[in-house]
């Protein structure tokens, strides 16, 4: 039988994650048992899950080494991957915002600059508004910017707040609401049609609004 591969990204939303796969009917015991194995089969159901660092579900995704996964919104607006987004799970709930130094000012007859592990965003949100920045690509730990002056705001993902308070930095702007989606390659989508639906109806059904 052909399997189905699905890609989950690895860490706490995985988990939550791989529960509703469960619950709709696709479990696959062994990924509970505790090693550092990557990939875990249920021969039976036909599918296989694999376990990847959450910004490249999309990759194997479109690519077609994986059928389905979930990645986050956030991914899918910063590299627009050419896959299906079959259904948002409403879950990994938190937005993409800018931030800057509690005491910033914006001069809007200066180039702003943005540091951001998110340019594509950035730059799509500022060309909206025909600002003119400059954009500082970083890989993490973006709050340090403004405090060092690299930066005058980040763009950036914030969850509960906590890391830009405890960083004298505040929220400036909501860019958008960010959730992990269930997305699908889209010869996938085609050919494993049946199995592909089953599980977006099942998942869906435990979605709460
Ligand atoms: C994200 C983001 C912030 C933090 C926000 O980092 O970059 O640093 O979470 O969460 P909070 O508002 O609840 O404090 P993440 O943990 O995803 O790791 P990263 O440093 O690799 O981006």
């Amino acid at each position: 039988m052909e399997m189905l591969d699905i890609a989950l990204p690895k860490g706490r939303l995985g988990e939550k994650v791989y529960s509703m796969f469960e619950k709709a009917g696709f479990p696959c015991p062994s990924i509970r048992e505790e090693n550092r194995k990557l990939i875990f089969e249920n021969e039976e159901l036909g599918i296989r899950f694999f376990w990847v660092k959450p910004s490249d579900v999309a990759i194997y995704v479109e690519r077609g080494a994986a059928d389905i996964g979930v990645a986050g919104k956030d991914i899918l607006l910063e590299y627009e991957p050419d896959v299906y987004e079959l259904l948002d799970l409403n879950i990994g709930k938190c937005r993409m915002a800018v931030a800057a130094k509690k005491d910033f000012r914006d001069n809007v007859n200066t180039t702003l600059r943005v540091a951001t592990k998110f340019s594509n965003i950035a730059e799509h949100f500022y060309a909206e508004k025909c600002r003119d920045i400059d954009i500082i690509h970083l890989n993490g730990s973006i709050e340090i910017a403004p405090i060092l002056g690299l930066s005058d705001v980040i763009v950036d993902i914030v969850e509960t707040g906590k890391t830009l308070y405890e960083n004298n930095l505040e929220p400036i702007e909501t860019i958008v609401p960010i959730s992990a989606r269930l997305i699908s390659n889209k010869a996938s989508y085609q050919f494993k049609n049946e199995i592909i639906e089953k599980i977006r109806l099942g998942l869906s059904e435990q979605v709460g609004v």
